[in-house]
């Protein structure tokens, strides 16, 4: 196969998407943005299958979408198994090999049931992108206002549940021959950008948002840990901000149309393996931590 056949309305995504907007992003290793074609263009992708957590709407959706555009059997769960079933019936019916699977992060036999069905369906899982997470703390009120509980209930989906979904699948991901995890962080886990008068997030919206924030800046630690202990293995663990996209977490405001918030994670998940880990990605560029 060659850099042609990558699939045309994957390449229409690529085609429009912007360059990295955020400061002090650095170009992402020494073949910069070519190193994320590797799996579609030489075709090595097809076959490959992928759990991706919260991709019943959203950027989880289209992340679902590209995968399966790339050849990828997509496992798109979400934690309604109604909404679940219609998300991965619309795009079997676009022509798309997307299964839907039932996982509530937060809920370890839900975890556990997935993990024993895709051990019997597939043997194996070369792609995990936990997406999955909530942002419950509504915006205007200071930091020191927001509620434990909303801390709590922040913690038990983005980074706890983002664990157990991973510990779960690890002995799956160990089967595949080269699997990559791409964990959906956000810019406001930086703290260089948080802590920059010239950045949107030194902003009273932005600040309003400490258990979001800290649970992604927590999450971005489990992925440095996670890729030191896999560092002799294949496998490949990389937090991206996917950029500011419209959907409903952000009562659908944004910059970027999810299917071009989706794109980052995808190039992420489909990284050769002369490709980094244990980075914090968007658009193909490191940015700080
Ligand atoms: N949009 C942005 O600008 C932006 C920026 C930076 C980072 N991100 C990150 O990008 C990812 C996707 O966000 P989005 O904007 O697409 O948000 P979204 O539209 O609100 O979608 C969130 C998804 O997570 C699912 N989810 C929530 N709790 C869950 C649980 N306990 N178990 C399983 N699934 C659960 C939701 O399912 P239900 O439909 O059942 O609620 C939904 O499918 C998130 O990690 C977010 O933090 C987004």
């Amino acid at each position: 196969m060659s850099a042609q056949s990558v699939p045309q309305r994957l390449q229409d995504t690529i085609d429009v998407m912007p360059p990295s907007s955020v400061a002090g992003a650095q170009p992402l290793g020494a073949e910069g943005t070519s190193l994320a074609f590797a799996g579609i263009s030489d075709g090595t992708a097809r076959g490959r299958v992928a759990l991706v957590t919260g991709g019943n709407r959203g950027i989880g959706l289209e992340i679902c979408r590209q995968l399966a555009e790339a050849g990828i059997q997509v496992l798109l769960s979400g934690r309604s198994a109604e909404a679940t079933t219609e998300a991965a019936r619309q795009l079997a019916s676009e022509g798309l090999a997307v299964e839907a699977v039932v996982i509530d992060v937060t809920d370890p036999r839900s975890i556990q049931a997935a993990a024993d069905g895709i051990e019997q369906r597939h043997g194996r899982l070369d792609i995990l992108i936990n997406n999955a997470a909530i942002r419950v703390e509504p915006y205007g009120r200071s930091p020191s206002q927001q509620p434990l509980s909303l801390w709590h209930q922040t913690f038990a989906t983005n980074l706890f549940g983002v664990v157990a979904v991973t510990q779960a699948m690890l002995p799956l991901l160990r089967r595949a021959p080269a699997a990559r995890i791409v964990n959906v962080s956000s810019l406001l886990a930086s703290m260089g950008t948080h802590s920059d008068p010239a950045s949107y997030a030194y902003s009273d919206m932005f600040k309003s948002l400490p258990a979001y924030s800290a649970s992604k800046s927590a999450l971005n630690a489990w992925t440095v840990h996670l890729a030191y202990e896999l560092r002799e293995t294949a496998i490949k663990v990389n937090a991206v901000h996917p950029g500011y996209t419209k959907t409903a977490m952000n009562d659908g405001a944004g910059e970027l149309e999810p299917r071009q918030g989706a794109w980052t994670s995808v190039r992420m998940a489909l990284l050769g393996e002369e490709g980094p880990t244990g980075q914090y990605v968007h658009m193909g560029r490191q940015i700080p931590w």
